[in-house]
This record gives C-alpha cells, sequence and structure tokens, in this order.
C-alpha cells in the first residue's frame, strides 16, 4: 500500500516533486520501503485547476483544503504555499488530523514554529522543514544528526541568494545597489518587493532556525538584529577590497559566555575566508565547532529542483518511519532554555566610514571618541579631501555591541562629522 502525499500549493517547488518521484523512483522507493502517491494537490481557485489540467499536470486538484486533511488515506501533508497565512491555519489542521507535515516555509516556521512544533510533539507527527534553510543544502539535518557528537560555537552564513547575486555585482563588476537590484528583478531572483531579500529579513528566519539546530535556542525572531545591503555604496565596496575584505550579507549565530547573539549584517569578510568565495545566487553555511574545528556546506539555497530534493528528503524520512513504525520523532532533539547573549560579550571588529572636516587634527579627535571607549584601530586610511571635507575610514579591533552604540553615539553627537556607515568585520 503506497503512502499517499496532499500537497498545498503547486508552484515553483511543489511542481519539481514529481521529477524526483519519477526519476528516482526506485531509490526512493527502496530507501522509504514503499512507494508515494501523490493524492491531491490543493490550488486556489477552478481557474487555477483547469490551467494545470490543460498543461496536462494530470493530479487531482482540489480547491478545498479539507478535502487533503479529512482524507484518511492522506498520511503526509506537504506544506509549499509560502508565507504566513493561510499557510499556519491549513498546517495547524493537518497536525490536528493526524498528517505528518512537510513545509519549507521559513517565515512561518522562524515566526510561528515553536507553536507548530509543539502541536507536532503533543501529537506524535512529524513536522519536518529541511528546505526552509539553505533550500538544496542538507544543513539542518547535517547539524540535528552529524554534529550531534560536536558542540557548535558559531554558524556564518551567506543564507540569501538575493542579495547574494546583488552583492556579487557590486564586488566583481562595481554595480551600484539600484543596477544590482534591478537586473535580480529582471532575471527573477528578486520579487518585484524585495524588502525580505535586500534588508536582511529572509536570512534572518533562517538564523532563527539555525538557532535551534546548531544552539538548541529558539531565538525569537525580534531578537534577531539585522540590517541589509541597500546602504552599501560603491565607496564601500572599493575600500573594503583595498583593504583586502570582500562584502557580503552574512548572517552570523553564536554563543557567548553569556548566551546566543544572532545577527544579519553586510560583513566585511577577509579575501581568504572561505565564504569570501561564495558568489551568485549560490549560499552556504560556515559551521565553528570544537571538535571538526570549521566546516562549511555549499550549495544552492533555491531553484525548484534543488528545494524539492530537500522536501523529497524529508518525505522520505517521515515515509520511512511510518513503515517501520517510529514516526513522530522530532526533526531536532537538542533543546535548552534559551538564554540571550549581553551586548557587552558580542564582539567584532568593526568599519566606519565616515566625512570629517579637511584640516588638520580630525583624526587625533577620532582617536580620542575611540580611545573613551577603550577601542583601537587596526587600520585607518585618509582619502583627499576637497578643501572643505575629506573621507576617513577607520577598521577597529574587536569591540563589543555595546562599545559600538557608544562610539556611533560620540561619533554623531560631533556635528562636522558624519558617519556614513558601519559595518561588521570579520577576523579581527
Ligand atoms: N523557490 C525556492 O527556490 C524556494 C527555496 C527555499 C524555500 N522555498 C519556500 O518554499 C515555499 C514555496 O515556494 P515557491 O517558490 O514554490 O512559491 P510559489 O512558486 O509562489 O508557489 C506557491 C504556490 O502556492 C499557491 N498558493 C498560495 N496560496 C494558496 C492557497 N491558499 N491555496 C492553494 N494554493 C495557494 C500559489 O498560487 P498563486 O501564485 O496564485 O498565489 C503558488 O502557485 C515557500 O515557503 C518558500 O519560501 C522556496
Amino acid at each position: 500500500m503506497a503512502i499517499k502525499i496532499g500537497l498545498l500549493g503547486f508552484g515553483t517547488v511543489a511542481s519539481g516533486i514529481p521529477f524526483l518521484l519519477k526519476e528516482n523512483g526506485d531509490k526512493i522507493t527502496a530507501a522509504a520501503k514503499d512507494e508515494f502517491v501523490i493524492a491531491k494537490v490543493l490550488v486556489k481557485d477552478d481557474d487555477e485547476k483547469n490551467r494545470l489540467l490543460a498543461a496536462g499536470h494530470d493530479y487531482h486538484f482540489v480547491t478545498n483544503v479539507d478535502d487533503i486533511v479529512k482524507d484518511p488515506e492522506i498520511d503526509i501533508v506537504v506544506e509549499l504555499m509560502g508565507r504566513i497565512e493561510p499557510a499556519k491555519t491549513f498546517i495547524t489542521k493537518a497536525l490536528e488530523a493526524g498528517k505528518h507535515v512537510v513545509s519549507a516555509n521559513k517565515d512561518l516556521i522562524a515566526t510561528h514554529g515553536k507553536d507548530i512544533i509543539g502541536l507536532a510533539k503533543d501529537k506524535g507527527l512529524a513536522f519536518y522543514y529541511e528546505a526552509a534553510v539553505a533550500g538544496g543544502i542538507p544543513v539542518l539535518r547535517t547539524l540535528a544528526n552529524s554534529l550531534t557528537s560536536d558542540k557548535v560555537t558559531r554558524i556564518l552564513g551567506v543564507l540569501n541568494g538575493t542579495s547574494n547575486f546583488m552583492m556579487t555585482k557590486m564586488v566583481d563588476e562595481g554595480w551600484t545597489y539600484e543596477d544590482a537590484l534591478k537586473t535580480a528583478q529582471e532575471l527573477g531572483y528578486a520579487e518585484s518587493d524585495p524588502t525580505n531579500d535586500v534588508e536582511g529579513i529572509d536570512a534572518a528566519y533562517k538564523a532563527v532556525i539555525l538557532s535551534q539546530f546548531g544552539f538548541g535556542m529558539t531565538i525569537d525572531f525580534e531578537d534577531v538584529s539585522h540590517q541589509g545591503i541597500s546602504t552599501i555604496t560603491p565607496d564601500d565596496v572599493a575600500v573594503a577590497q583595498e583593504l583586502g575584505y570582500v562584502i557580503k550579507l552574512v548572517g552570523d549565530v553564536r554563543e557567548t559566555d553569556s548566551g546566543i547573539s544572532a545577527q544579519v549584517s553586510p560583513t566585511f569578510l577577509p579575501k581568504e575566508h572561505p565564504l569570501a568565495s561564495v558568489n551568485g545566487v549560490m549560499n552556504a553555511v560556515f559551521v565553528e565547532s570544537i571538535g571538526i574545528g570549521e566546516s562549511m556546506y555549499y550549495g544552492p539555497g533555491a531553484g525548484q529542483k534543488p528545494t524539492a530534493t530537500s522536501v523529497v528528503a524529508d518525505i522520505i524520512r517521515i515515509g520511512r518511519r511510518i513503515v517501520d513504525g517510529n514516526v513522530g520523532k522530532s526533526f531536532n532533539e537538542f533543546s535548552r532554555p534559551t538564554q540571550l547573549a549581553n551586548p557587552a560579550d558580542v564582539k567584532s571588529g568593526y568599519y566606519f566610514s565616515l566625512t570629517v572636516p579637511d584640516k588638520k587634527g580630525q583624526i587625533l579627535r577620532l582617536a580620542e571618541i575611540f580611545n573613551g571607549e577603550d577601542v583601537s584601530f587596526s587600520q585607518v586610511l585618509q582619502q583627499r579631501g576637497d578643501g572643505q571635507k575629506a573621507q576617513i575610514v577607520i577598521v577597529t579591533h574587536a569591540l563589543s555591541l555595546t562599545q559600538l552604540e557608544n562610539v556611533k553615539a560620540k561619533l554623531k553627537a560631533q556635528s562636522d562629522f558624519t558617519l556614513l556607515n558601519s559595518f561588521k568585520v570579520l577576523g579581527d
């Protein structure tokens, strides 16, 4: 008897599932010890149903989710609609009706995952979501299973393909942010409203999920600080290169003495850092741990087949457990009380770019401000001024978030200084 699947949504990712079930059917059946059948597919309305049937998709399309969640024959519901609602309601209904659930919905899992995971646990059901972080890279299961013996101390990730494509163009070809965004939209990498990608929100969702798998702590989305790439100027990119760095949007989750910290921000990566060579739409997750040391998981963070591959891996895992009679094990069993880091313990080097009056003594004034907060310079670059203003770039040794805020406040208090940008610098 085959294991029956109900798909919610038939867009980019969902429509990649039949390809794998067909082209890799023998291996999938052997791994699960049973066959999978797509029993029903939920679409929005009859127009969509008729369009898909006319295009040759020979499935039992339904327009009411109850036709799936109340169907006693369906074992696994696969939610691939995206967004919070109605996905949250539909997943909840499915779990309440005793269905196992697979999803790739990072927005939902990062913001409402606790409730859904709790419900699945109470019901003894599986809720798996490998594709929610870095699409085709099997990083969640790697953290949950292969790294069980290891203690993760920091996870750094290039987690958003759209912004990484844009940053690659800005770094390699000197494009402006606006040109890079326009091309990303033309190529279909960026949506017409690109906010989630370029402002670091999508990467912050993934950081929330990584914090659970890497550190056993469920950090709230609101506690992930996120800064996007929209303020990065060609000047910042050029200076980074001159100083031996590449700028990328990096998610950074780490454990300090006082607790966990998660940030998404443009980051100066030393050119030799493995993440610095992750280009275009590719993603990578770089894990620092006490056992393995450093390891990096690299691959396509999105795309139909890569993402569907992760979704089908979840389906197989559930199918196999149904067959073996031990289904219901949590996707991630590592759980500890969540403790947020004290900002004084979260330390990094920082880049400051600012304009100052084009006259003698400005570096001294800056040195006094930074010294006053016990922050030392690692590099200083002064660009030729125009007689009125000069630009100065400072890279500091490690300073804490508390020191960072204090330095910024003092710089802003100088009416003749303008702080143009400040970004994290890795490796100092
Ligand atoms: N695409 C990727 O590479 C990728 C990578 C990793 C994770 N994901 C995640 O995977 C999920 C699916 O992404 P996708 O790219 O496949 O999205 P998509 O192409 O937009 O597909 C979603 C489909 O669900 C349909 N839908 C929306 N609301 C529905 C409803 N109430 N009832 C029935 N159908 C509904 C949409 O119809 P309309 O178009 O008419 O709204 C669309 O056909 C998302 O959570 C996404 O974040 C995607």
